[in-house]
């Protein structure tokens, strides 16, 4: 077990905060992460990464490629030595692979064990366990994939049976979802032929950038209005490369929000990554009237990446359209605290696929408003929140369900209300972003045990 699910719930409480100085430097961003293990494990040789985020959710899944036979060291702060086995080269791991909290670290190694003729078991918390993970299953099943054991509905702990010859698919993901994308294509690396992923909206495509990287063919073009069209042929040799994590966007949210709501407020957030897929959050808040300025735009590790130096602003209410959703997935609820504190209504549209997130964050997000005194509606997908003008009444404890992303969102909320708030269980943050309330003390938040 890790720290962070180990003991009782560690509850926090944020209280109003002085206006906020200062520099972030970010952790490694988390999709990234993951996928730099796994292809270190799927390539033979030694694949060196620094800037590697070393949250919860990616030990896990350094431990996951450990048990399927890489050599994994950590060199130094970030730094790690991947020492792979190549694609056909895992073997049959000892235990049962504990994924804690990550959804993305077990989604992607199903695909990954999936494509080899291993047998193995995917577990993991609470919250993982109620996750749906058929999405998963399904395209699995058409390589030839078995599902030998699976709790009731589609869900962990799930045991699989690989296959040699993983069929190469055609196959249109029935959700938009990097993660079912990333799953089949890490299947297919075993295939012998050509597999094709169809998304009828573009998802964030780190798997298919390092896929090229590492010196798969890939083709990817366009489909439809919003969508793209990916082809991977089988049976690369992938060559180890070095890998630069980008600062996470995502954990970047968390100071740059808490910086526009504190009065007075001005920070700079360095070298956060800017690859379009991840930028919807920005895009939003700058349609808010926020203050963010792009500077220093460059490209570092295969991505852009900018800072961005963020002053308090007042925000008006905007509408998001769902198109947008697959951009800021995970920005979701801390943009919700946003707009609780901007002028009139904001709407985000679409977000069934956070219903099943590390909690349902639709209703962890609006029961937190709730408790803060923000009036909220849940009309089908869609939320809506009437924004306070800057005047939030704050007060009472936000349940966070074992998501990360609830409790930091809650907590800056707390940075900005009347009263001060509290989050039942801080423990998970420490799966994203462990250095979350060192970095905004630093800025100048005052959180207490
Ligand atoms: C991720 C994809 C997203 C996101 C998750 C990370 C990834 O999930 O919510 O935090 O690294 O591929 P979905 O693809 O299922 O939406």
């Amino acid at each position: 077990m890790s720290k962070t699910h180990e003991g009782s719930p560690q509850p926090l409480t944020a209280v109003k905060s002085k206006p906020l100085s200062g520099q972030v430097t970010l952790p490694g961003d988390k999709s990234i992460s993951h996928r730099a293990m796994i292809f270190g494990l799927l390539s033979v040789g030694e694949t060196h990464v620094t800037g590697l985020l070393e949250g919860d959710d990616v030990l896990r899944t350094a431990e996951a490629c450990r048990a399927l036979g890489a050599t994994i060291d950590r060199i130094g702060d970030g730094e790690w030595r991947i020492h792979g086995v190549g694609i056909g080269g895992l073997r049959t791991p000892k235990d049962v692979l504990d994924f804690g909290n990550a959804g993305t670290g077990s989604r992607l190694m199903m695909g990954v064990v999936g494509g080899h003729p291993i047998e193995a078991t995917f577990d993991g918390d609470a919250s993982l366990r109620k996750r749906p993970m058929r999405r998963i299953l399904d395209p699995l099943a058409e390589m030839g994939v078995e599902v030998v054991s699976q709790a009731e509905g589609g869900r962990c702990p799930i045991t699989i049976r690989g296959v040699k010859d993983p069929l190469p698919i055609t196959y249109q993901t029935p959700v938009a979802s990097a993660q079912i994308k990333s799953a089949i294509l890490l299947a297919a690396l075993n295939s012998p032929g050509r597999t094709t992923v169809i998304e009828t909206e573009a998802t964030r495509d780190h798997t298919e950038k390092m896929l090229t990287y590492f010196g798969a063919t890939v083709r990817v073009t366009p489909e439809g209005h919003d969508g793209r069209r990916i082809e991977l042929e089988g049976r690369p040799e992938l060559k180890p490369r070095p890998i630069i994590v980008p600062r996470d966007p995502s954990s970047a949210a968390f100071p740059l929000v808490a910086a526009l709501l504190v009065p007075g407020s001005d920070i700079l957030i360095k070298g956060v990554m800017m690859n379009p897929l991840r930028t919807g959050l920005l895009t939003t808040l700058l349609e808010m009237g926020a203050s963010i300025e792009i500077q220093n735009t460059r490209y570092e590790g295969g991505e852009d990446v900018a800072d961005l130096r963020v002053k308090a602003s007042t925000l008006k209410g905007v509408d998001v359209p769902a198109a947008r959703a697959p951009s800021m997935i995970d920005e979701y609820p801390i943009l919700a605290v946003a707009a609780a504190f901007a002028k009139g209504e904001t709407r985000m549209r679409g977000l069934n696929e956070l219903r099943v997130k590390e909690s349902d964050r639709l209703q962890a997000v609006a029961d937190g408003l709730a408790e803060a005194g923000v009036t909220y509606a849940i009309e089908g997908d869609d939320l809506i929140v009437s924004g306070m003008n800057g005047a939030v009444r704050g007060g009472g404890t936000v349940k966070t369900h074992l998501d990360h992303r609830i409790a930091m969102s809650f907590l800056v909320m707390g940075m900005a209300t009347d009263k001060p708030m509290t989050v039942d269980d801080e423990r998970m943050i420490a799966t994203s972003f462990p250095s979350f309330t060192n970095l905004m003390r630093a800025l100048g938040a005052e959180f207490r045990a």
